[in-house]
């Protein structure tokens, strides 16, 4: 019996299994109740008294031994499973690429967090949206010739609908909502029929603002405007206002800023001059605020609109405005300002 206990170590040693089903087989003849472990056991039993103690630590190796062995076949059968599949679970992960904000988003909020310090409340409106807002309620006369300055998308079939030129409808909306003080600011994206290019595209963002309320002068805007460029290009920043011309504010101005490059003594980027354009505004029309719904005799107010894009550009001096809307990463991943 010693000699075949032993011999059954020496096999069950070198078993091998090439998969599950050749695993349980194995299981079963060697480990099983019916099993030949299980059958030297039983003939164990009438073993003589004076070899059981000898006979009885060699079975126990067997048993131990062929335990172990099919226990390292199923290991080495999992690890396999595995690797056939291409999963290494011991590999350490990809680490997860992190999205930066797109710069058009980081320049409005700041833009936002400015005027929002200042107690400038958000407000918004649709970008489908009718004439009346857009234009009629802006004091575009029907046929001003304003209306050719921002070559308008219409919705076809609807000749009265149309993807908004600029953000000043949403000063509409708000008056025929609210009654004044108003303060607010109105980001938001709008359409102008033009060819794209570097310098053009057919659809852009803006701020607008507005402010009404009584006793509001041009001197309000202009130190509100001072304060806002100051905090987005710096405390040495200058301004301009030039005399300019919109239906919707009388008197009107365009600002421009001293240029960050040169700071006024004139380079490429403000083309010589010193300066740098970047909005409109100037007191709003007694005319807006009657057509809707305040009254001129008791309210007066200042707006302001600018172009996000133009801004951004002078920021970052972003040369080709095409590159803000192409999602190219290689362009999106130089902006990680936390904003
Ligand atoms: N709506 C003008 C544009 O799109 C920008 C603008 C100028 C808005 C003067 C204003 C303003 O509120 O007062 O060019």
């Amino acid at each position: 019996m010693l000699e075949k206990i032993q011999s059954l170590i020496s096999e069950v040693n070198q078993l091998k299994a090439d998969n599950a089903e050749e695993l349980e087989r194995l299981r079963i003849e060697y480990l099983s109740k019916k099993g030949r472990i299980s059958a030297l056991m039983q003939d164990f039993r009438s073993v003589p008294a004076e070899h059981k103690r000898e006979l009885g630590m060699k079975l126990n190796e067997l048993k131990e031994a062929a335990t172990a062995h099919i226990n390292a076949l199923r290991e080495a059968l999992s690890v396999k499973e595995n690797t056939d599949t291409d999963l290494d679970l011991t590999r350490t992960p990809y680490p997860a690429p992190l999205g930066t904000r797109h710069p058009l988003t980081i320049v409005r909020n700041r833009i936002i967090d400015i005027f929002a310090r200042m107690g400038f409340t958000l407000a918004d409106g649709p970008e489908v949206e009718d004439d009346w807002h857009v234009y009629g309620s802006m004091n575009f006369a029907p046929d001003h010739p304003a209306r050719d300055m921002q070559d308008t998308f219409y919705v076809e079939g609807a000749q009265s609908m149309l993807l908004r030129s600029h953000t000043s409808s949403v000063q509409s909306r708000v008056m025929a909502e609210q009654q004044p003080p108003i303060r607010v600011i109105c980001p938001g994206r709008v359409y102008r029929n033009e060819a794209i290019s570097a310098r053009a595209h057919c659809f852009f963002h803006q701020v607008e603002g507005l402010y009404i309320d009584k006793e509001v002068s041009f001197t309000d805007l202009k130190q509100v405007m001072l304060t806002f460029a100051r905090e987005l290009f710096g405390p040495q920043t200058q301004i301009r206002l030039r005399p300019s011309y919109f239906p919707f504010t009388e008197p009107s101005a365009e600002m421009d800023v001293s240029c960050q490059i040169c700071h006024g003594e004139g380079c490429s980027l403000c083309k010589g001059t010193g300066w740098l354009e970047i909005l409109g505004c100037g007191m709003v029309h007694p005319r807006v605020l009657e057509l809707n719904g305040i009254n001129p005799d008791e309210y007066k107010g200042y707006a302001f609109g600018m172009g996000i894009e133009r801004i951004a550009n002078l920021l970052y001096r972003v040369k080709d405005l095409r590159l803000f809307s192409e999602n190219d990463a290689r362009f999106l991943d130089q902006f990680t300002a936390a904003y």
